[in-house]
This record gives C-alpha cells, structure tokens and sequence, in this order.
C-alpha cells in the first residue's frame, strides 16, 4: 500500500464544475432563441451516462416538435379549463406557449418494487445530468410533473404506452430570460460525519 498524499482537489476545472452544479436554476420564463437541436441531442447521450442498477438503462426521451406542442397546449387548456375556469386555461395556455423546448423523459415500468425504484432513481440522475449539460452551454430548464404528466391524454398525443411506461418529468428548456435566486440548508445541516 502506498501512503503518497492525493491529488491536489483544489483545481479551477473542479470549482468550475461545481459552479455549474450549483448554478443551475429551474427557470420559468426563457428568450425565444431558438436552441440548437445537435445540442440538445448531445446533451440527451450525455444523460444516459448516469448510474443505473443491472444497466437497465430505463429511460427514454422524448423531443416534441410544433405540431405535438401545440396538442399539449390544447391539452393544458383543457386540464386547466375543467379544474377552474376558461379564463384560467387560456392564461395557462399561454403561459406554457413560452417554453421553447419540451422534453418528456420517462422510465420503463416494473413490477418488482425495488427495480421500479432503482429505475425510477437512474431516470432520476439521467434527467439531472441533461438539465447540468444544458446548465453548462447556457441553457436553462425545468422539471415538470404537474397533472397534465399524469393525465392518459397526455400519453396519446406523446405515444407513450401507459402500461410499459412512467412519466419522470417533462422537461422545458430555452435560454433564460430570468434566473432565480435560490438557497439551501447548509452543510451542517443536511451532514452527520460519524466516527
Ligand atoms: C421531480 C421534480 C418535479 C418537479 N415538478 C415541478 C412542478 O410540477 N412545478 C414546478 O413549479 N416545479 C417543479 N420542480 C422544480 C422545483 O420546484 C425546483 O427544482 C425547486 O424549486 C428548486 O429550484 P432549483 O431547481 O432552481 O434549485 C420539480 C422538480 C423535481 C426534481
């Protein structure tokens, strides 16, 4: 065994890092630049790097174009309009037209509980690796799982088939027009250095 002291951790390249990691923000309201497709592409094979028990490799993506956009956006108006009123669907409409780019990341369904958890958790850290690598080319996003990632609807317009799969997330992205402040317990808080 050697006892050579380790690398120096006290790098720029690993500052930078975490500066992507702790940079990134959920983000609500975008420019309209258009994003580069290859780039989003590039950043979905990133994500399948992520950890994943037995290498299931769990996950698909789905990259919406126009056409599904706008079926989504109809769809949103209609979930919204049924839960309150018209005015509040077509705010909500609206709304949503904003986002430039529209992902839906989701994990193949098991029935074994714990697969289903491990799977769940690998979708989990793939979604997580997309939103650092498009953090990191100046692209911001947002993880959604409100009512419209649950509703069967939703699955025909994307052509996901609700017996095979679950919905992680749908994921907006775009170049930010705001960036929220955001802020965490500290380390003492959330560590329990043990003996
Ligand atoms: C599994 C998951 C689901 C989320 N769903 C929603 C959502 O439905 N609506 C929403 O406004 N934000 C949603 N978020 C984003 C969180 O609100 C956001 O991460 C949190 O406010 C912390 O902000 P930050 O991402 O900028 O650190 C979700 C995040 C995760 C991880």
């Amino acid at each position: 065994m050697s006892n050579e002291a380790p690398p120096s951790y006290e790098t720029q390249s690993l500052r930078d890092f975490a500066e992507v990691i702790r940079g990134r923000r959920t983000i609500n309201l975008y420019l309209q630049t258009p994003v580069p497709r290859e780039l989003v592409r590039e950043a979905i094979e990133a994500a399948t790097w992520a950890p994943n028990h037995h290498v299931t490799e769990p996950w698909h993506f789905y990259l919406l174009g126009s056409e599904t956009i706008e079926r989504c956006l109809d769809l949103c108006y209609e979930i919204v309009t049924a839960k309150k009123a018209p005015d509040a669907g077509k705010f909500k409409r609206e709304q949503w037209s904003e986002k430039p780019g529209w992902l839906v990341v989701t994990c193949r369904r098991s029935d074994d509980d714990l697969l289903q958890r491990e799977d769940y958790a690998a979708c989990a850290a793939a979604l997580q690796n997309l939103m650092l690598y498009l953090w990191k080319a100046g692209i911001g996003s947002k993880w959604t799982t409100g009512d419209i990632t649950r509703d069967s609807r939703f699955f025909d317009i994307v052509g996901i088939d609700e017996s095979e799969e679950v919905v992680v997330g749908m994921l907006w992205y775009g170049y930010p027009k705001i960036t929220p402040a955001q802020k965490r317990k500290g380390l003492d808080e959330v560590l329990s250095e043990l003996p």
